[in-house]
């Protein structure tokens, strides 16, 4: 099987990873892939950016590619899958009437209450004035989403009133984010306990992933501005059989059907973030249409299973007899970043000592390029220090180990990733 992986991040660093292990495949293609992507030796990245579909259309044409993987929201809401199919391409990725789930927060939304499936009160708004008397009327906290895509960084939590206002006037009038952001949400705020709940589906058969849980907030204790995740682990503690059990019959199969009576196609991942407060009620945050970054990255190192051949599975809907096998160790990712991420932050910086691959410990990387064999710094979030180990307290330690060995002087990260998961550990052997 000749294969593509759409995207340049550390999700797709990890899913190539993975689907070059495959004995089914033969080549794997990452477009565009980073300079962790180009390191590996069973990958070959070509420089097609993950929004250019009709560019990575030609390609897969042309190199008679067996299967494409689409790591990234963009080019699934714009309609890579459909153009893949009009052509005859396999293409494992939901359509783009389907990715509207993440595309637009409205259309979740609506989605959700249409299908009787648990989320927060919401209304949704275009005027500024009227969005400010509502949050006037219901008090703060609250929470203000732009519509659409807005790179992980459409959401404030407003605290008082002068911030709720602040970022309704920034998304609907100062159009801070564009398109995305002329339409907003504002939602009742939750409380309790947050955990990434992915599956794979044919649109029909859903196989959970192994759950998982990021750290979004910059800095430790889960304080500091919203980012796209600076570290994950795997299983999520709070996901427990019960657990599994409603999010699976409250909100998976339910979105499928839900998604089936529109009469749209999903076929790839779909990743629930959940809250589940005290009482072990849940409630859906956020869909997205697509794997988690870096929840990616711990799963894949638990994953025993064949990616590649369950992912050309469900493009053939046929998921229906297939199961996932898991190594039984935790997992956990560390995310390192350039300094002054998630806003203005420098690249180009030399990292050096980066450890080696081994069984239980894996750098993937993000924004990172090669530059005459040196690895250099190149986005935000840039490596992703994933180590599997007996527990989350000797998975962490293992993680911080290496961290700790890595040599670039403008790294930034959290000293505290699954800080969570360790209590509860240290609570249940007292
Ligand atoms: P979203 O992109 O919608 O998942 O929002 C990003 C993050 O904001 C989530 O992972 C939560 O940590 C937080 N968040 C979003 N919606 C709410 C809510 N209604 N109540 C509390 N926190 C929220
Ligand atoms: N880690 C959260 C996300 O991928 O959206």
């Amino acid at each position: 099987m000749r294969v593509l992986v759409v995207g340049e991040g550390g999700r797709e660093h990890a899913l190539s990873w993975k689907i070059a292990q495959s004995p089914k495949v033969t080549k794997v293609y990452v477009a565009p892939g980073n300079g962790g992507t180009e390191q590996e030796a069973l990958l070959t990245n070509i420089n097609i950016k993950s929004d250019d579909i009709n560019e990575l259309a030609s390609f897969a044409m042309k190199e008679q590619i067996d299967l494409t993987i689409i790591g990234p929201e963009d080019p699934l809401v714009h309609g890579i899958t459909d153009k893949f199919q009009a052509l005859g391409l396999k293409c494992f990725g939901p359509s783009k009437d389907a990715s509207q789930l993440e595309g637009s927060k409205e259309f979740m939304k609506d989605f959700l209450q249409k299908n009787n499936i648990p989320t927060a009160e919401y209304q949704t708004f275009t005027d500024a004035t009227k969005a400010i008397e509502f949050v006037k009327k219901t008090g703060c906290p609250i929470v203000i989403k732009a519509d659409g895509l807005a790179a992980g960084k459409g959401v404030t939590i407003a605290l008082t009133l002068e911030e709720a206002t602040n970022a309704i006037h920034q998304s609907l009038e100062s159009e801070i984010f564009g398109k995305a952001g002329k339409k907003i949400v504002i939602e009742e705020y939750l409380e309790g306990e947050e955990a990434s709940f992915i599956v794979i589906t044919d649109g029909v058969t859903a196989i959970p992933f192994a759950s998982s849980q990021d750290h979004k907030a910059r800095d430790e204790m889960d304080l500091g501005p919203n980012t796209g995740g600076m570290g994950a682990y795997s299983p999520a503690p709070i996901v427990d059989e019960v657990i599994h059990k409603k999010i699976m019959n409250q909100v998976i199969y339910p979105t499928l059907e839900g998604i089936r009576k529109e009469g749209y196609q999903y076929c790839g991942f779909l990743y629930a973030g959940m809250m589940i407060d005290k009482e072990n009620r849940l409630k859906v945050l956020e869909f997205n249409c697509r794997f988690g970054d870096p929840e990616t990255q711990p799963i894949m190192m638990r994953l025993k299973s064949d990616l590649a051949e369950i992912c050309d599975k469900a493009c053939d809907l046929n998921l229906k007899n297939e199961k996932l096998e898991w190594d039984e160790r935790k997992a956990i990712g560390v995310v390192m970043a350039s300094k002054g991420y998630p806003f203005k932050y420098e690249k180009n910086k030399p990292i050096k000592n980066i450890p080696l691959e081994r069984d239980d410990l894996k750098v993937f990387h993000a924004g990172t390029k090669l530059d005459s064999g040196l690895v250099k710094s190149n986005g935000g979030r840039v490596l992703c220090i994933t180590t599997l180990g007996e527990s989350v307290e000797l998975a962490q330690k293992k993680a911080y180990d290496a961290v700790s060995k890595i040599e670039w002087e403008d790294a930034y990260y959290r000293k505290d990733i699954g800080y969570k998961a360790v209590e509860r550990e240290l609570n249940e052997l007292s």
